[in-house]
């Protein structure tokens, strides 16, 4: 089975969002084309910002059905929505409050509330929106930390070998803190990844996740693989520059 990623370079970081940010609408297009809805998780921390801030242009942004999108998050910290560690504000205030999607298509991860509450609920919401056991989400946006997570499955958790359970409540002991994320299970059934990746700090651990041994007790990333290509990584120069022998699909301008 071909689980080779796809890996897309860019020569800038403006390049970066913008070709990220076309990725998205046009997996949108295609999506709300065949099935009426698009279903996308987005990412958490830094990286993603500024392609959230460029989907969130009305040039950009017109090209999507919000009124057929829901939004899904990948992970979240435990805090209150209004924290400057939620993810959820991040992407409240470069994207989801700048297009017209409606507020009952945004499920949000409860970070205010105890951590395996937050969890089960949010396991429920994603059932309760699939009506099935397996929820298929169209496209999942990640990232990789510099220790090889990704959503906030960190090296060495056990919620990196979760099979049954969609979402978990996992206390990250390098953080300090709870983080509520998609397991692996879940991550299986996606219909796409895009792994969003910046910046020559990344370069060492992502060199490692593509081209090293599989490990991903280590390096949790390396758990995600779809076959036929469907995991796709979106990698500025600085970050693919420690690549030797990944299979690029090309290095978009
Ligand atoms: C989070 C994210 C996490 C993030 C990586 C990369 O909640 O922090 O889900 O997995 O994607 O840590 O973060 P940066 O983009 O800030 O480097």
């Amino acid at each position: 089975m071909n689980t080779s990623p796809t890996v897309h370079v860019v020569d800038s970081a403006a390049d970066f969002a913008k070709n990220a940010a076309d990725f998205i609408v046009s997996r949108a297009k295609a999506v709300i084309e065949k099935r009426g809805r698009f279903v996308i998780a987005l990412a958490g921390g830094g990286t993603p910002k500024p392609v959230y801030e460029q989907l969130a242009r009305p040039e950009v942004s017109a090209g999507i059905d919000w009124d057929k999108t829901h939004v899904f998050f990948g992970d979240e910290r435990c805090v209150p929505p209004a924290d400057e560690q939620s993810n959820f504000r991040m992407a409240r205030e470069a994207l989801l409050e700048r297009v017209p999607l409606p507020e009952a298509h945004v499920h949000r991860m409860l970070g205010e509330v105890e951590p395996e509450l937050a969890a089960l609920a949010y396991e429920q919401e994603l059932k309760r929106l699939f009506r099935c056991e397996r929820p298929a989400i169209d496209l999942v946006l990640l990232g990789i930390g510099g220790d090889g997570h990704t959503a906030s499955l960190f090296p060495g958790t056990a919620a990196v070998r979760e099979q049954d359970r969609l979402v978990v409540a996992q206390y990250v002991d390098k953080m300090a803190s709870w983080r509520v994320t998609f397991t692996p299970a879940l991550l299986d059934q996606a219909g796409e990844v895009l792994f969003l990746v910046e910046g020559a700090g990344k370069a060492e651990v992502l060199q490692r996740i593509l081209e090293g041994p599989y490990q991903p007790d280590v390096l949790p990333s390396q758990r995600v693989q779809l076959p036929g290509g469907r995991v796709h990584w979106m990698a500025d120069q600085a970050a693919a520059a420690g690549l030797q022998n990944s299979p690029y699909v090309g290095r978009c301008s």
